[in-house]
């Protein structure tokens, strides 16, 4: 049998970047041929009703989502629930297509188990989003859509991006995510303060009644995230997600000079934010967390802490596509040795105490 591992070192030879490409163009392939799907569908897909729950109106066989950034253009959406996945968040998607940075963009660090990415929201843009979305509307599990400023606008006319990508795209989407916490687009992260969520907001919850959620970067006080994730929430956000990749370089033995960090070592402290907001707003909102989750025990952990779900992204680069299906075998077993019945009971345990 072909092991992961083996064909994870030829892989890796390869510029991280092209590999991405080839897999954006295989897995629409791979989608089209019943033996492929038949095969990952029975490797991947690990179903228990323990694992279920009901959020934003859909029902979610697992918390394992695929975190944004992956499928920037939904090229892949055929194919992704096959990798086992209750949910996948697509883009960052921006109203008009954009190249993004220059490359090369997108580093491996091996021994950390980590990347270093500084994309810059490269996408195809909300139109061709549109298209693709509508041909596999209804779709089978959940989807959550990201959404960025194009880099060109001025910061006085984020406001408009992102209320022209909800109303272009809310139709398709069981979730929006408002990214200003991408360390890629100059001047983005700048966007997270009260004043402008507190307008951003309000303009948006004009537009849709879907829920709207909010993604944060890892690399903000504590105190800040949580003053800002409150107003979020205040102003009509229905979720918040954390975090984003990191830009602080100290993580990595030897960090490029741009982009953000993500994977084991953006573990702890994407953890410890995430843990300082669901002190606050566990309860009062859906909390996603999502940063250098890699095994089972981190997601039970992540779930007890007060999130209802997780995502990955780096950890399916390293460990391959048998990732999902350990981390719902592994939670189902914590979650059955520590009688729960459903995972709802298990979501923010550790606050209850
Ligand atoms: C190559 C790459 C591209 C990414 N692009 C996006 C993006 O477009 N929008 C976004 O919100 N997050 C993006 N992310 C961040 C991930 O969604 C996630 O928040 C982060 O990588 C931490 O999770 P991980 O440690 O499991 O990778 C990207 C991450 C990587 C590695």
């Amino acid at each position: 049998m072909i092991r992961y591992n083996h064909i994870k070192k030829l892989l890796f030879k390869i510029d991280p970047e092209r590999v991405h490409q080839g897999v954006e163009r295989l897995l629409p392939l791979m989608a089209k041929c019943p033996i492929t799907t038949n095969m990952f569908a029975k490797r991947s897909i690990f179903s228990d009703t323990v694992l279920e729950q009901e959020l934003f109106g859909r029902k979610f066989y697992n918390p394992v989502g695929l975190a944004a950034g992956y499928d920037k253009d939904a090229k892949m959406l055929s194919f992704l629930p096959l990798l086992g996945f209750g949910f996948v968040e697509v883009g960052t998607v921006t109203p008009l297509p954009q190249k993004g940075n220059p490359k090369p963009r997108l580093f491996r660090h091996k021994q950390e188990e980590s990347l270093q990415n500084a994309m810059g929201f490269n996408n195809s843009g909300m139109e061709a989003m549109a298209k693709r979305l509508e041909r596999l509307t209804p779709f089978s599990i959940p989807i959550g859509v990201n959404i960025g400023k194009n880099k060109l606008t001025e910061p006085e006319q984020a406001i408009e991006d992102y209320a022209q990508l909800v109303q272009k795209l809310e139709g398709f989407a069981d979730y929006i995510v408002v990214n200003i916490s991408s360390p890629n687009t100059p001047g983005l992260r700048d966007l997270q303060n009260e004043a402008f969520i507190e307008e951003l907001f309000t303009r948006l919850k004009k537009l849709s009644h879907r829920p709207i959620l909010l993604k944060v970067a890892p690399d903000l006080k504590a105190q800040d995230a949580i003053a800002l994730c409150k107003k979020a929430v205040e102003e009509g956000a229905s979720g918040i997600i954390a975090t984003n990749t990191s830009n602080d370089y100290s993580l990595v033995a030897n960090p490029k000079p741009t982009g953000g960090i993500s994977g084991k070592v953006l573990q702890k402290k994407s953890f410890a934010l995430f843990e300082e907001l669901a002190k606050e707003l566990f309860g009062k909102t859906t909390l996603i967390s999502v940063g250098g989750i890699d095994d089972a025990d981190e997601v039970y952990k992540r779930i007890r802490a007060g999130a209802s779900l997780v995502q990955v992204y780096t950890a399916l680069i390293y460990n391959g596509p048998k990732l999902v299906y350990r981390l719902n075998q592994g939670l189902t077993k914590n979650l059955k040795r520590d009688g729960f019945n459903s995972i709802t009971e298990a979501i923010g345990a550790d606050r209850k105490q």
